[in-house]
């Protein structure tokens, strides 16, 4: 299988996919074959280049909307014949023109227990609220922000005098765990979403 990892900023996940893949690239049977990348700025760029994987980098205030945006990645994203989309750190909502050619065949990762603290600053709105236990969360992507079918979640406890940086430091570690474990287990066909039983 062929993944396109987007990213828009340091690129953490990216790297620890990369390696994943790199270490056992028979039992994922998969390459990172693309990194699709909004900003560019962004210190993931420095490292697809290190690791020998293609770029494509883009400016979306160029396009006329999100949609025409979409349309250019998409078509990369066919000339390369990529399979999976991997969200890592991409700071954007997702539209209907990725989200139609890759149903089900997309994923995010969000640094808390969805559906609590969506969105930005998500390690610093556990904190600010108080709770005791955050953790992290593997989805397949909807249109929603930070919403769609749960693939797997891991919790991680706050330890009194967590600040964000410390705090973010055990996520960051959790999440670079868990999604190569993941991403594999989702390409071999061994992993399901889980169903609303509401
Ligand atoms: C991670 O915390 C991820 O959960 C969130 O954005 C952050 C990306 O970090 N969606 P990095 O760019 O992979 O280091």
């Amino acid at each position: 299988a062929r993944i396109a990892i987007f990213a828009s900023g340091s690129g953490s996940n990216f790297q620890a996919l990369a390696d994943a893949i790199s270490h056992e690239p028979e039992a994922y049977q998969a390459e990172v074959a693309l990194v699709v990348c909004d900003k560019p700025s962004a210190y993931v760029i420095e490292r697809a280049k290190a690791a020998g994987i293609e770029t494509a980098i883009y400016h979306p205030k160029q396009y006329e909307n999100r949609a025409a945006y979409e349309r250019d990645v998409l078509a990369r994203l066919q000339a390369e014949n990529i399979d999976w989309i991997v969200l890592a750190g991409y700071m954007r909502i997702v539209t209907p023109v990725l989200l139609a050619a890759y149903a089900g065949r997309m994923l995010n990762i969000h640094p808390s227990l969805l559906p609590a603290f969506p969105g930005l600053h998500a390690i610093k709105q556990a904190l600010d609220y108080g709770v005791r236990v955050t953790g992290v969360t593997v989805h397949l992507v909807d249109e929603g922000m930070d919403t769609g079918p749960i693939l797997a979640q891991r919790a991680v406890v706050i330890e009194d005098g967590d600040t964000e940086d410390t705090l973010a430091e055990r996520i960051h570690a959790v999440e670079h765990e868990l999604y190569p474990q993941v991403v594999k287990e989702l390409i071999q066909g061994r992993l399901q979403p889980s169903q609303p039983r509401g």
